[in-house]
């Protein structure tokens, strides 16, 4: 503990440590969820957190395995990890480190001030401005440089991010996203499900897609991916301005996320390889990507994706990416002490 420095409080923790923990946790819960779930906890135990998914908040009907919740998690442990190092500190990351305790996610333990990373500390500028767009995109190019760069930041390990740029798979994906709409709507199980976590305009609920967080009417794209149905015919939703509107609304460039596994493992990792370029997208252009993850959430069509688009490998996510174009969006998180739990013993 002495090599960290601080004045050690009433726990023995340096207070610079104490500090920045909290730091680390402050942005970490702004990651990306499946219909902001926000599934994790942070226990806290001197300089080591915990990351633990919060099975209670798994989606029991639409990802009975956890696939999107392990995902989610994965996104906020790269958080974590950009944040720490934004810090000047090296993190000390055991992914999946308890096989007896499949919910723990990660230890992070906060080592030593090192030396600036500047390449967290500009990922990290992003991770309160990142918004998940829901509508159309400007009919702006994304410079193949740029792909390759958000690539780079993706991959590692065994995740791919894969741009999808035939014409009729494109066209199918969108095709497979709609009919992924219609089944949604056949069952009522999975339709009470997202309803339940759309809440309704006026409410003070800190999770969730509320109404400030998607369009009102988002025009028309070739090919249409549709958009979760979160207004559920209400009319809800953000309104354009008088005059709003691109004149050529775009779909943006496909892309999705693929592992060679389909373990936990590979869940985790595909989460932290999306906020990896998610927060690369924004800090570098002011891109912002769409998710459609409502085809990967049917098993029958998340295998014909793989069997067909995706050379057997595991599609993990679904996506477009672009210069968002209509209304501003806006989303919420929980406080922190809600998702904070402090194990730190007496000194
Ligand atoms: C695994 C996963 C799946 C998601 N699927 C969708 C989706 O199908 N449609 C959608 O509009 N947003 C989707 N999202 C985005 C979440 O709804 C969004 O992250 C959450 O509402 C928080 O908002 P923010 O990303 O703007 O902070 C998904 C996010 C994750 C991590």
């Amino acid at each position: 503990m002495e090599s960290m420095g601080g004045r050690p409080t009433t726990a023995g923790v340096p207070e610079d440590v104490s500090r920045d923990v909290r730091e680390a946790v402050e942005a970490a819960v702004w990651a990306p969820s499946v219909h902001n779930t926000q599934p994790w906890r942070f226990a806290v135990r001197g300089a080591r957190i915990s990351l633990r998914a919060d099975a209670d908040r798994r989606l029991g009907v639409a990802d009975p395995e956890g696939r999107e919740m392990l995902i989610s998690c994965g996104a906020a442990l790269a958080t974590l990890r950009i944040a720490v190092g934004a810090l000047g500190r090296e993190a000390g990351v055991r992914e999946l480190p308890d096989p007896d305790r499949p919910h723990l996610m990660a230890d992070v333990e906060l080592g030593a001030r090192a030396l600036d990373d500047e390449h967290a500390q500009r990922l990290s500028e992003a991770v309160r401005r990142r918004r998940t767009h829901r509508g159309a995109f400007k009919h702006a190019e994304v410079r193949p440089s740029m792909l390759a760069v958000l690539r780079l930041e993706a991959e590692q390990g065994d995740v791919r991010l894969v741009q999808v740029v035939e014409e009729h798979t494109r066209q199918a994906l969108a095709g497979l996203t709609q009919a992924a709409e219609h089944l949604l709507h056949l069952d009522t199980r999975l339709a009470g499900e997202e309803a339940r976590w759309a809440p309704a305009p006026g409410s003070r609920r800190a999770d969730g897609v509320h109404e400030a967080a998607y369009p009102g009417d988002a025009p028309h794209t070739e090919p249409y991916f549709p958009a979760r149905d979160f207004a559920r015919g209400h009319g809800w939703g953000v309104r354009e301005g008088p005059g709003g509107g691109p004149d050529e609304p775009s779909t943006g460039l496909v892309l999705m996320l693929t592992t060679r596994g389909d373990t936990p493992l590979d869940w985790l990792r595909a989460g932290q390889a999306l906020q990896r370029m998610l927060l690369r997208a924004a800090a570098e252009e002011d891109l912002a990507a769409a998710f459609h993850t409502q085809a990967l959430e049917i098993p029958e069509l998340r295998e014909f994706i793989r069997t067909r688009f995706c050379n057997g490998r595991y599609p993990q996510m679904l996506l477009r990416l672009g210069v968002p174009e209509g209304p501003e969006l806006a989303t919420v998180r929980r406080p922190i002490n809600e998702v904070i739990v402090d194990e730190t013993g007496p000194a």
